[in-house]
């Protein structure tokens, strides 16, 4: 299941504000909870006993759930309390929790508000949204199976998004007969991976969700647990909460009905605002005075943290969607590269070097990861060298976006320092991560105004800078066509430069193997070369497999799209093959290249190329005549 970015894990605070502000109202103070668990960790039943026992089902509701046991419970027609969590309807039919299910109760001490987090390893992103709402993070564990790898993940996910409160929930103690010895060792393999994972604050409960034990009162079933139990636990404990950070508004919206008016909506992130409070819009850095704070249809005296406000400012300043205006005194800060922690999502890899578009609070920006330092082994939390990310991997990783955006580290300001990935095509989300800090360099390096440019350059040698992107598989002609281009266009009187993919990797990119990792980084550099050629003035002819659509489209934004011109050289893999004037697809199908264009790693073909050329039906001279033709019409 891939969730669009619509449907998209929200980092930030989302579903749950709602209740917040209800339990507010009530003067009632609130907990945040996230409960993780593999599939048959017992998740549901746990809530939904620690519901019944607490007196929080209506005895209408428990006589329904009893007969719905005996037809379509788990328990062999014994009361099944998962069933009083009334999930998604999927839900039931496959036996498992597929979404995130906010769940919100109470006692007289205490609201409680749930981020039910699936267990499955593909619902990650649903446990990651959970996890960067929470306060604490109850984390289930099977006494019979004790900590699993998913229980490792469960929990590194949760120190990701910042959780400093994990309760391990012991759970099925019923099947171990309540041995103590067990328990101890499982406690403090929790506590110690607690500890490794830099958590402030972990601990653990002997539970048995089927018998009620440990749940609201104490269990003598296990007379050697001298803790809290579980609801008395949850009442208790004590949370670090920040004090509301300085005030900060990310722009949703520019509100324009008419020429009067100009008002910047958006939902308050921190702090509070009223009119006359001096204010600084980020990135760009100008101040202003805030002139009114409409919320609704009505003007405010106030506005705070939660609230979704319009306001106006004293002076005509540019303030586009996805700025942020904030109090000066403690704004947050700007930069364009980071260092981030990533958990990837997407069933297709990260690659350092791709594309994709960020999304934090309300800006949306290109981004790439340009250096993945290391990723975290979930078994060992050990450091390990990696060129991708696999679905469900944390990586810790260097990003860099198209611009300077504001933004706070995650640990200090949740909704201005958590960010997913979305891939440019599908639009699907397929990574999310926490920013970490700024990297200064990118303010540290400027760019250097030079007088003599492309157009001087490129006047002198009476002629448009261009870029001519041959693609196709291996052996399907594009080397030989762009010689013959290159030959016809020099006789012209032009000047170009041909940059070959078996070529360039003999010197610049000598140091590039045939990974999908190598071959982003391969088109990443001959795509700044080329671009590099251009503002020399010269005619650039790209011969490179280029395979993946991703890169190219990489290169046509970074070209332009006036200058860029791709030209598919195409023809049928067995013709290709066929030809093998190399002699490697026959060492591909021997098994001694392993990741072969066409055999052992995929083509893209493009979708719209400017020219699209069939090299095994027309000889390579007219495929040539044709390009030459289109670059100087
Ligand atoms: S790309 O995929 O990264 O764009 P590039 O054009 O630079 O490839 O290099 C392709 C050339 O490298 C091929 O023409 C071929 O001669 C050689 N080669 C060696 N190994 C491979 C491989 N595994 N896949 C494709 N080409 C390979």
């Amino acid at each position: 299941m891939k969730a669009t970015s619509d449907e998209r894990v929200s980092v930030a605070a989302g579903a749950p504000a709602l209740a917040a502000r209800l339990a507010a109202l009530e003067n009632r103070d609130t907990l945040r909870l996230a409960m993780c668990g593999s599939v048959d960790d017992g998740k549901s039943t746990l809530l939904g006993r620690l519901l019944a026992e607490a007196g929080m089902i209506p005895d209408d509701r428990l006589a329904q759930m009893i007969r719905d046991s005996k037809t379509h419970g788990t328990q062999g027609g014994k009361p099944d309390y998962s069933l009083l969590l009334d999930g998604l309807e999927a839900e039931r039919e496959q036996g498992i929790t597929i979404d995130v299910a906010w769940r919100y109760f109470g006692t007289d001490k205490r609201a409680f508000i749930v981020a039910d987090c699936p267990g499955h390893a593909q619902y990650t992103r649903n446990m990651a949204s959970g996890a960067s709402n929470a306060e604490l993070g109850i984390v289930l564990v099977d006494a019979r199976a004790g900590v699993q790898t998913q229980t490792r993940r469960h929990t590194a996910i949760l120190a990701m998004f910042g959780v400093q409160h994990v309760l391990f929930a012991v759970n099925k103690l019923d099947l171990i007969d309540y041995n103590h010895a067990r328990y101890h060792a499982i406690e403090q393999e929790c506590v110690k991976l607690g500890h490794d994972l830099g958590i402030g604050h972990a601990d653990s409960i002997p539970v048995s969700a089927i018998n009620a034990d440990n749940l609201v009162a104490p269990s003598p079933n296990t007379p050697w647990y001298t803790g809290k139990p579980l609801l008395e636990y949850l009442e208790a404990v004590q949370v670090e909460r920040k004090v509301d950070a300085a005030f900060a508004l990310p722009v949703q919206w520019v509100n324009r009905p008419d020429h009067g008016f100009r008002g910047y909506a958006g939902t308050i992130a921190g702090g509070r605002v009223a009119p006359g409070n001096e204010v600084v819009v980020l990135p760009s850095g100008r101040l202003s005075r805030v002139v009114r704070v409409v919320g609704g249809d009505a003007d405010l005296e106030n506005a705070e943290a939660g609230q979704s406000v319009t306001l106006t400012l004293a002076d005509q300043i540019d303030v586009a969607r996805g700025d942020v205006i904030a109090d000066p005194s403690l704004p947050p800060d700007v930069a364009a590269q980071f260092a981030c922690h990533l958990l990837w999502l997407d069933d297709t890899a990260l690659l350092s070097g791709r594309r994709y578009l960020m999304k934090l609070a309300t800006r949306v920006i290109g981004a790439q990861v340009t250096e993945i330092k290391h990723r975290i082994d979930p078994d060992t939390q050990a450091h390990l060298a990696a060129t991708r990310l696999v679905a469900n991997e944390i990586g810790y990783c260097n990003l860099s976006l198209d611009s300077e955006i504001a933004y706070r580290p995650y640990r200090e300001d949740r909704r201005l320092g958590g960010f997913i990935l979305v891939d440019r095509e599908t639009n699907a989300t397929v990574g999310c991560g926490t920013l970490d800090f700024g990297l200064r360099r990118d303010r540290n390096v400027h760019w250097q105004q030079l007088d003599v440019d492309r157009v001087a350059r490129a006047r002198i040698k009476g002629q448009t800078p261009r870029c001519l992107w041959f693609t196709g598989l291996s052996g399907a002609g594009k080397s030989t066509i762009a010689n013959l281009v290159e030959r016809r266009l020099l006789a012209d009187g032009f000047h170009t430069i041909l940059l070959d993919g078996d070529n360039v990797r003999h010197g610049l990119n000598r140091d590039l193997g045939f990974t999908d990792a190598d071959r982003v980084e391969n088109i990443r550099r001959v795509a700044e070369v080329a671009k590099l050629m251009m503002d020399a003035g010269l005619i650039v002819l790209v011969s490179f497999i280029s395979p993946f659509r991703a890169e190219r489209q990489m290169a046509r934004d970074l070209i332009g799209e006036g200058g860029f011109m791709e030209v598919f050289v195409d023809a049928p893999l067995t013709v290709c093959e066929g030809r093998d004037v190399k002699g490697l697809y026959a060492k591909a199908r021997a098994g001694k290249i392993s990741n072969f264009t066409g055999i052992g790693s995929p083509y893209e073909a493009p979708e719209s190329a400017e020219i699209h050329l069939h090299s095994d039906q027309e000889p390579a001279a007219d495929s040539a005549s044709r390009v030459v033709k289109l670059l100087v019409s």
